[in-house]
């Protein structure tokens, strides 16, 4: 009997099964050999939301979250946010190395000769209503974008893939501030060349009047700092779609579509704006306890606390932290930041969040940050989208040259009935029938 296994009992049957352990992990299909009879389909796992499951074996991010470590390609996310910028993390993501100059030098080129958007996409984001969310204009321009390039379809194409890439992280800071200067009525800002990729962003969602904008250099470093801390988290909800919806083969466009579509979520990269408006909704220091009380009583859950995969300090909320600092010296501090801290300080000496290890997530203060900085709360979801598009072409790009993949395909545990006899209308029982008269009633007060 080999080491590396592991030997199931089937107290059903009294048989015994050998089953390889590897990396620390036992292969699902392995399980289908264990059966009660001939016919049987063999046993299977049952987990909801992936609590313990590995969906792929990946080399591009590493989370130990007992330990609160975050590492990209091997490399820790502190010292990455202290020497990098987030277009060389992003070719680090990509290729698993950072690039020499001359790599750097072509990337760089490349991306930021890919910033403009067609115009007939203006078009299509001028066909939304004055006050459409930022993140569902982003969100479905992405998707529209996949009809101007139909060559995105041949994925397994290296080098139109690659083109796809540069098309991606340049695109979607410019699609991020035409979806926010729509909002506020202001004629679209194009992507200035001359500026570092953030450099560039603000001048979109910012410039006024002026020849060509300066971004203050600060402002600059805090918003590169942000977008590598966002770049990746390994298997996300974001990432998990981009994955599943990928493994149909779809376009990367569309992908991320869908990606962007799990970040809007208020339990995922919705939850930078859900913080503001919780911390807006406090209002002061003095209602912070009460607050606490009732987030204890499980009225609701206190936003930018806890994390699926941190049982301590995210890591990444330590160093924006730390970043906020500085950019209050050019903004003018925040008086939200006193509450949050506040709120920190009691939630982490309290038993409820000590016991069930929840500590402030990287989005607890990065809305305070983005605000300070003039960032409308609504956009914090698509400052995030932005930065992840590299971590979601990443994993895209490792999924597809995966022999290990197929299309994500989850199997179920069927309770409901079996092969039944169809009822006409008449036979079918009358409670049956109130409830769709209910349903008709509802409708019509609509
Ligand atoms: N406030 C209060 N209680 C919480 C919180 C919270 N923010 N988060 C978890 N809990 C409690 C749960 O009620 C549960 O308690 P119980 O055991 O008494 O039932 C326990 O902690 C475990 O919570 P789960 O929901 O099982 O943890 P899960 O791993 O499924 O959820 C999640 C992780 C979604 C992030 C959760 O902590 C949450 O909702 N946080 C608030 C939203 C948020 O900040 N999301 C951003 C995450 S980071 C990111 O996506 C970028």
């Amino acid at each position: 009997m080999s080491a590396n296994t592991i030997t199931i009992t089937d107290n059903r049957t009294g048989k015994q099964y050998e089953i390889p352990v590897e990396n620390g992990t036992i292969k699902a299909v392995d399980l289908r050999q264990i059966k009660t009879a001939a016919d049987d389909f063999g046993l299977m796992t049952y987990d909801p939301a992936f609590m313990n499951t590995a969906s792929c074996k990946s080399r591009i991010t590493f989370i130990d979250g007992d330990k609160g470590i975050l590492e990209y390609r091997g490399y820790p996310i502190d010292q990455l946010a202290e020497k990098s910028t987030y277009l060389e993390v992003a070719y680090l993501l990509l290729n698993g190395e950072l690039p020499t100059e001359p790599q750097l030098k072509d990337w760089t080129w490349n991306i930021t000769h890919h910033t403009f958007i067609n115009e007939n996409i203006k078009k299509v984001m001028d066909g939304f209503h004055y006050n459409a969310h930022p993140m569902g204009m982003f969100l479905s321009t992405l998707g529209a974008l996949s009809t101007f390039y139909p060559d995105a379809k041949q994925i397994f194409d290296t080098d139109c893939r690659q083109k796809q890439i540069y098309r991606l992280i340049a695109k979607v800071p410019t699609i991020a501030a035409f979806a926010f200067r729509h909002g506020i009525g202001m004629q679209y800002a194009y992507p200035d060349n001359g500026l570092s990729y953030e450099g560039n962003f603000l001048n979109m969602m910012f410039k006024t009047t002026e020849l060509q904008y300066q971004p203050n250099p600060v402002l600059e470093r805090a918003l590169n700092v942000l977008f590598i801390l966002h770049a990746d988290h390994e298997q996300n909800c974001s990432t998990n779609a981009m994955r599943s919806i990928g493994s149909a083969q779809t376009d990367p466009f569309s992908s991320m579509a869908g990606a962007a579509a799990a970040l809007y979520g208020p339990l995922h990269g919705g939850a930078n704006e859900m913080v503001l408006r919780m911390l807006k909704e406090i209002g002061s220091i003095d209602k912070v306890p009460a607050y606490i009380k009732r987030v204890k009583a499980g009225e609701f859950r206190l936003m930018g606390f806890g994390h699926r995969v941190y049982k301590n300090y995210d890591p990444r909320a330590r160093i924006i932290k730390q970043i906020a600092d500085e950019v209050f010296e050019v903004t003018g501090k925040d008086p939200l930041l006193d509450l949050a801290l506040e709120l920190e300080r009691i939630a982490l000496e309290d038993e409820y969040f000590v016991k069930r290890k929840l500590y402030p997530n990287v989005d607890f203060y990065s809305g305070i940050i983005y605000r300070a900085m003039r960032f409308p709360v609504d956009m914090f979801p698509v400052l995030f989208a932005i930065p992840r598009t590299s971590g979601w072409l990443a994993q895209w790009v490792e999924m597809l040259e995966d022999a290990d993949q197929k299309i994500a395909r989850p199997r179920q545990i069927y309770l409901g009935q079996r092969t039944r006899e169809y009822l006409t209308l008449d036979e079918r029982p009358a409670e049956n029938k109130s409830a769709a008269g209910a349903w008709t009633f509802t409708q019509s007060q609509e």
